[in-house]
């Protein structure tokens, strides 16, 4: 496993989502096994939100965390309409609750909304002070939202990137890496959907003998500064995932990537699931 930099700490630069994680009881103990894994396996940065089955995949991840807390780097997210001066450390409270903890290592808004930032950069700042989380950041800022942000204390921007949503490269993913901002691509095999059927994509993989989800995440962490957090709750894509980490990718391999996958030519808008 690589690691990178985040705020003073090294986290693997594959680590797990749990989007979808904690919305059907029977699945539990597999979601929790799966997590386990990837832990044994170096994925130990995991990402959730009090969103994802509405507190649900929380529980979901202090299950899997109990009893090994200290090998894991906690991320998880604030909904916008709680990131009031107020909201926030209430919110934040009933995460640490459902993850079994006493800290969050990294604190993301989840998207923005209608509270100033000063005021949820104030909140965040006052939990730190507090020891509740280690750092905070922001997910789905586009480049405006990071300048009027204008905060160096922010220690990631979490985003949708995958080979099928690149237009980050075209200005966002520059100024984050000029920043030494770590971008976390969310999604990044592309929710596992037809991205995964693509044929050059898959003579990529073939030519390696790895899985099209393999270069796909082989893809992303080519580039500096850029962690992947792929959700899986089959152990096969858990032990998949975690191997992607040693995979190179070759001159050749990323110039067919780039005739099957176009890199954008303009500035767009930054996309959002
Ligand atoms: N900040 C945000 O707004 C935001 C938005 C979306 C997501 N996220 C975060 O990013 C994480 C990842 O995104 P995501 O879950 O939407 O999509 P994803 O990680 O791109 O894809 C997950 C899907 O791919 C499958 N999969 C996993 N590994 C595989 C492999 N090696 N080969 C083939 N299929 C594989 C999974 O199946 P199984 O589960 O059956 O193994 C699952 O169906 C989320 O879980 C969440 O933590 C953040």
């Amino acid at each position: 496993m690589r690691f990178i930099d985040i705020g003073g700490i090294d986290v693997p630069v594959i680590g797990q989502g749990t989007w979808k994680m904690g919305e059907d009881r029977s699945r539990r103990h597999e979601e929790v096994a799966a997590l386990r894994l990837g832990i044994d396996l170096g994925m130990t940065l995991i990402d959730t939100a009090e969103m994802y089955a509405e507190g649900g995949a929380e529980q979901v991840v202090g299950e899997a965390i109990s009893g090994q807390r200290d090998k894991v780097y906690l991320v998880s997210k604030v909904y916008p309409h709680n990131a009031s001066r107020e909201g926030i450390p209430a919110a934040c409270e009933r995460s640490l609750q459902r993850l079994g903890t006493d800290h969050i290592d990294l604190y993301l808004l989840h998207w923005r909304g209608q509270y100033p930032l000063e005021e949820t950069v104030e909140a965040f700042e006052r939990l730190r002070y507090a020891g509740k989380i280690g750092r905070w950041g922001v997910s789905n800022f586009d480049v405006d939202d990071l300048q009027e942000l204008n905060a160096p204390a922010c220690a990631t921007n979490q985003v949708l990137y995958n080979l099928e949503a690149r237009g980050i490269e075209f200005d966002l993913l520059p100024v984050c890496q000029q920043q030494r901002l770590p971008v976390m691509a969310y999604c990044p095999i592309g929710q596992g959907g037809k991205m995964l059927g693509n044929a050059m994509l898959k003579q990529v993989a073939a030519r390696h003998a790895v899985t099209p989800a393999q270069v796909s995440l082989a893809w992303l962490l080519r580039q500096k500064g850029v962690i992947a957090i792929p959700k899986a709750v089959r152990p096969e894509h858990v032990r998949l995932n975690a191997q992607a980490a040693g995979l190179q990718l070759e001159p050749g391999d990323l110039e067919a990537l780039d005739q099957a996958f176009q890199a954008p030519q303009r500035k767009q808008r930054l996309a959002m699931v």
